[in-house]
């Protein structure tokens, strides 16, 4: 699809998103590369967005911009998901779900912070608790999350702060699919 052919901010945003697809996107590796293409301000303004994520594959992550921030969209292993799945509250230091999509007191248990019931899609704001960096992704950091190397945050595989300076989870934004391959944000 060339560039030239969209019409509109939201054609933009998509081929926008689609692009950052085929350049296997994982983690702060992607975001220089996905802030090059500096999408104009009406992009950045859209309240929703449709992202496709049919060629995402498990052990993977597409990086998006959404609302001028990057959005960590990850399809997590099994092992990733069982390793989630082990730890208990009493382990984080955030024990709050932080996920816009489920009530407010609900807990940091895995279940609580994924898209799916299968665990899944992990989907993120990617901006650290402390002071907002974009940490890396693909298994960085001590428990194979995410790690922000500004002042040293380790985020375990559901984005759930483990060790450092970061007092949160990292958040889960109002995201929902719309097909078997779309997922909205917002
Ligand atoms: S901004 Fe991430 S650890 Fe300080």
């Amino acid at each position: 699809m060339s560039h030239t052919e969209d019409t509109g901010s939201r054609r933009d945003f998509l081929y926008f998103a689609t692009a950052s697809t085929a350049a296997v996107a994982t983690g702060a590796a992607v975001w220089p590369l996905v802030n090059q293409m500096n999408p104009s301000a009406d992009v950045q303004a859209l309240a929703s967005i449709d992202v496709p994520v049919d060629n995402v594959e498990p052990g993977t992550q597409l990086t998006v911009k959404w609302l001028g921030k990057p959005v960590f969209i990850r399809r997590r292993t099994q092992a990733e998901i069982d390793e989630a799945r082990a730890v208990t509250m009493e382990e984080l230091p955030d024990a709050t779900s932080q996920n816009n999509n489920v009530a407010l007191d609900k807990d940091a248990s895995d279940q609580n912070r994924t898209l799916d019931d299968a665990g899944e899609w992990l989907v993120m704001v990617g901006v650290c608790t402390h002071l907002g960096c974009v940490p890396l992704g693909d298994g960085a950091g001590e428990f194979g999350g995410w790690f922000c190397p500004c002042h040293g945050s380790h985020y375990d595989t559901a984005g759930r702060i483990r060790k450092g300076p970061a007092p949160l989870n990292l958040l889960v934004p109002v995201a929902e699919f719309t097909s078997e391959t779309i997922i909205k944000l917002g």
